[in-house]
């Protein structure tokens, strides 16, 4: 058994945001763990990645680990979603595990201390790899379109690829800028805070997976006629899957890992087939071995991401993948 099957019960027996704490603090401290497969590197959008596969946003929202967390061998780290305040999110409980199912349901609601904190933390962090930024918006604005520009603006300074994140189910009406005009305007005010010094940082657009194919579609060509860079395909899901067994299944929220896996193959294959090949497709959702990231990456995906299956396979993960690619 690996050294993460022997602490995984111990991890699952407390609740799992603590449980989450707890790893974000050993990454801290961890830093490398040896030697990472050397793959061949991928460029997209300008940046030369070392391997294509990278953390999902969420699990560091404050950039907190990102040494550790390249240490495990990606070829990416995706901090955030920053809001250009703090702020602490929904009330707890607000993480839950679906051990049967070998997925997670969260309503966090982007709590995170602030892009600017989290901004003097990567200034200081050791990168062995691609650091993206991903950027969101205050629950209480009044001008999102405003604080994802501030957002970009302030992590285009210090990000390799900064991503707008417009998919969270867990902040009401965040989801309605994924609509044209709504993306258009927001786009637009993106581009020109993405400017820095002469040079146009590259910027992600990450959807939901929950838009049906017109909305869907809208939002790709959205994505190709305002210049955007790679399209992240997706965040958690608003829906549950009949084969649910957990009884957290019905918790409110976004759910993610294993059960989200049909939804988001289909949703690579949709936006694959808008885009026809204009636009770099990044597949997250559901990936928890070598061969579902294998397999993405075979039907077109640029990159792979994850986060879940850290919960249910451990960190060694990303080093089995590496090992098949
Ligand atoms: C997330 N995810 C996420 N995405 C994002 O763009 N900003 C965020 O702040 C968060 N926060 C977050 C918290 C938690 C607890 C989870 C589980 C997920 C979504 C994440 O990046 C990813 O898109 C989905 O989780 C699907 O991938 P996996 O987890 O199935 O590999």
């Amino acid at each position: 058994m690996s050294a993460y099957g022997l602490l995984r019960p111990a991890l699952f027996a407390i609740d799992p945001e603590r449980a989450h704490r707890l790893t974000i603090r050993a990454l801290t401290i961890a830093g490398g763990m040896g030697a990472v497969p050397r793959v061949r590197p991928v460029t997209i959008a300008g940046i030369e990645f070392p391997n294509p596969v990278g953390l999902a946003a969420g699990m560091d929202k404050d950039g907190e680990a990102i040494a550790g967390l390249f240490g495990l061998g990606f070829g990416a780290v995706e901090i955030g979603s920053l809001t250009p305040r703090p702020q602490s999110g929904n009330p707890k409980p607000r993480l839950f595990r679906l051990a049967e199912d070998r997925a997670v349901v969260n309503r966090m609601g982007f709590n995170n201390g602030g892009i600017d904190a989290a901004l003097e933390r990567v200034k200081k962090a050791r990168r062995a790899g691609v650091l993206g930024i991903n950027v969101g918006a205050n629950k209480d604005s009044d001008d999102r379109v405003a604080d994802y520009a501030l957002g970009v603006g302030k992590a285009a300074r210090v990000a390799d690829y900064v991503t707008i994140n417009v998919s969270s189910p867990n902040t009401p009406g965040l989801r309605d800028l994924q609509s044209r005009p709504a993306l258009d305007e927001l786009l637009a005010a993106s581009n020109v805070a993405r400017m820095v010094e002469g040079r146009r940082v590259p910027l992600f657009l990450k959807v939901a997976p929950d838009l049906d194919t017109q909305g869907f579609d809208d939002a790709v060509r959205a994505a190709i006629d305002n210049g955007i860079d790679a399209l992240i395909v997706g965040n958690t899901t608003i829906s549950r899957p009949a084969t649910l067994r957990s009884a957290q299944a019905t918790q409110t929220g976004g759910l993610s890992g294993a059960p989200l896996k049909a939804l988001a193959r289909t949703k690579l294959a949709e936006a694959l087939a808008s885009s026809g090949g204009q636009l770099p497709v990044i597949a997250v959702g559901g990936i928890d071995s070598p061969e579902e990231a294998l397999a993405r990456l075979e039907a077109g995906a640029a990159l792979v991401q994850l986060y879940s299956a850290l919960v249910y396979e451990g960190p060694g993960l990303v080093r089995r993948i590496l090992k098949r690619l």
